[in-house]
């Protein structure tokens, strides 16, 4: 199975000028990749300037609405992310849940809604450094997967569904989470979903890490802790360290 190697450029670059740029220098460097498949998630007014569905490369939204239309000002829906021809949407990400309210029945409503138009989600989970310090991280990240799949069906998970575990106190800080810690909470989020659906669903969602990912520690993550792929921020908006990236689990 190729590992997935997602870009969220968050609310970076400045300009569709850098946008292009960007976007054209990985286009070029990851046209040999074979055994990752890249997706760029920009921001949405940069989704056309660089130009989805160009360069063999995947492209995801890194938000959407809970509903597909109507009187929400200032949304975009998952209608128009799969007519603008994105295949992702990351849903849930913890900036989203720290500084724009997102609690876990509107990540739950966002996937319904994201799996409705067939929107590959990749939602987020991850633990605080305070609740890690407290002892409570496996029981967050339980909590926010029982929040974010209730009330969805087997049949809804589609084959490519995504779970990403990103702790929150390594996103952003230079402090990436350790491989052993990383792949026993890997483990726990298979075992969870596992008990919400059952091993064979559980088995066909990818894993992905992200929190501080860099062209050193990309490959641990995926030959030592065995996660099908990352999620990279910071090291994304830097072409040559994101090329190296996906060429280290190549
Ligand atoms: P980072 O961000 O790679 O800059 O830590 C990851 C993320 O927030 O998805």
């Amino acid at each position: 199975m190729k590992s997935l190697i997602v870009a969220n450029w968050k609310c970076n670059p400045t300009t569709q000028k850098e946008a292009r740029k960007l976007f054209v220098l990985v286009k070029k460097g990851v046209k040999n990749i074979k055994k990752a498949e890249v997706v760029i998630c920009p921001p949405f007014v940069y989704l056309f300037s660089v130009a989805v569905g160009e360069g063999g490369l995947g492209f995801g939204s890194q938000n959407c609405l809970w509903e597909q239309k109507g009187a929400y000002t200032g949304e975009i829906s998952p209608l128009m992310l799969k007519s603008a021809g994105c295949q992702y949407v990351i849903i849930g990400h913890s900036e989203r849940r720290t500084y724009f309210g997102e609690t876990d029945e509107i990540v739950n409503k966002k996937l319904k809604a994201a799996l409705e138009v067939k929107l590959t989600p990749i939602l987020c989970i991850g633990e605080t450094k305070k609740e890690r310090e407290e002892g409570g991280a496996e029981n967050v990240l339980k909590k926010q997967i029982i929040l974010a799949f209730g009330g969805i069906p087997v049949s809804k998970i589609t084959k490519n569904f995504t779970v990403a575990y990103e702790p929150v106190w390594a996103i952003g800080t230079g402090n990436p989470c350790d491989t052993d810690e990383a792949q026993k909470m890997r483990l726990l989020i298979r075992k969870i979903i596992s008990e919400i659906y059952n091993r064979k669903i559980s088995e066909s969602i990818r894993i992905l890490y992200g929190g501080s990912v860099n062209s050193k520690n990309a490959a641990n993550y995926i030959k030592e802790a065995g996660f099908q792929g990352l999620l990279v921020g910071g090291a994304s908006l830097v072409a040559e360290e994101f090329i190296k990236i996906t060429k280290s689990v190549n």
